[in-house]
């Protein structure tokens, strides 16, 4: 069953090496999107997935948009080769522009299917992907005053799509927090948070009623020492190993607590220390649309 799976802008490689470590050969490769024989169903790296990929050859524009239209009713174009004559087939199509998600939202739940041309007469094209939003491309409508930072929209991506949010009744805890697009998230969401940095936070985020800021280095803190909190996320920019050891010691301190961090990476992808974090047991990471050189690993235990 053919498969094929797009790469996040510029992070190509990483994906090809994560499909050639799971027993991927000869993929075909056309810019951004990989096209296998067979291959994993979820994947760390890629953007969007396409499952039971068909390839239709076509005479002519409207045999082309019925081969769509006889499939689905939404449809994301990733557009490669032929773009001109791939847009008069988008035109055929039933109209779907993606609307932009506010936060926190339910997902779109109509299915989108993926397509793309080959050639001028070869259209590629999978009716299931593994992502409700086109070609898994979470586009926000940003909030471009109070925010102190633009992570936000990477908290904002987690959180929707694991349609889980902590609340009223969550104590949250922010590790990497200055200058506080993340805590001005969990705070807005109305979660009792403590914030943890060396650098504090913007001006108008340590004054919120709900925050405790606490100035000193996230790898001092003892976990077995703290109280529960519901959720621990991170954002730190340190190397990999040491935040897998802050992992594991807040596992074992056994607080129950739900995991999203961001596993920043420099230079070369530490792809030793991301499958140590993968071999963490329930547990998974994603490279979110938000995501630039990094993953967000999540543990989600509720
Ligand atoms: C990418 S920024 C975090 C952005 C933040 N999530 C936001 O939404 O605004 C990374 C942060 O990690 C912090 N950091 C680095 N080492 C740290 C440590 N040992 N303990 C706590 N924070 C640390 C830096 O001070 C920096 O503010």
């Amino acid at each position: 069953m053919t498969i094929a799976y797009l790469a996040p802008e510029d992070r190509l490689n990483d994906l090809l090496f994560e499909l050639e470590q799971k027993g991927v050969t000869e993929p075909k490769i056309i810019e951004r999107l990989v096209i296998c024989e067979s291959g994993p169903e979820t994947s760390v790296w890629a953007q969007n997935i396409w499952y039971d990929v068909e390839t239709h050859h076509f005479e002519s524009i409207k045999q082309a948009s019925t081969l769509l239209r006889e499939r689905g009713r939404n449809w994301a174009l990733y557009p490669t080769a032929n773009v001109r004559r791939a847009r008069l087939i988008e035109d055929q199509l039933p109209h779907f522009r993606p609307k932009l998600l506010t936060f926190p939202t339910s997902l779109p739940s109509a299915p989108v299917g993926a397509w793309t041309l080959l050639d001028d007469k070869t259209l590629l094209c999978a009716a299931k992907t593994d992502s409700p939003m086109a070609l898994g491309e979470y586009k926000f409508v940003e909030d471009k005053i109070s925010p102190p930072s633009r992570a936000y929209l990477k908290l904002w991506e987690a959180l929707t799509r694991l349609q889980k949010y902590p609340n009223e009744k969550s104590r949250s805890m922010d590790l990497g927090a200055c200058p506080g697009g993340w805590s001005w998230v969990l705070l807005n969401l109305g979660s009792q948070l403590q914030s943890i940095d060396k650098a504090p936070l913007d001006p108008k985020i340590m004054k919120h009623p709900n925050l405790i800021y606490r100035q000193e280095s996230a790898f001092g803190i003892e976990p077995k020492n703290e109280e529960k909190v519901d959720w621990l996320f991170s954002d730190i920019i340190c190397y990999p190993p040491r935040l897998l050891n802050l992992v594991q010691r807040w596992i074992e301190a056994e607080k129950n607590t739900n995991f999203v961090f961001t596993i920043k990476f420099q230079g070369e992808t530490d792809t030793k220390t991301l499958n140590d974090f993968l071999s963490i047991e329930g547990s998974y990471a994603r490279h979110l649309y938000n995501n630039k050189h990094e993953v967000t690993w999540f543990l989600i235990r509720d």
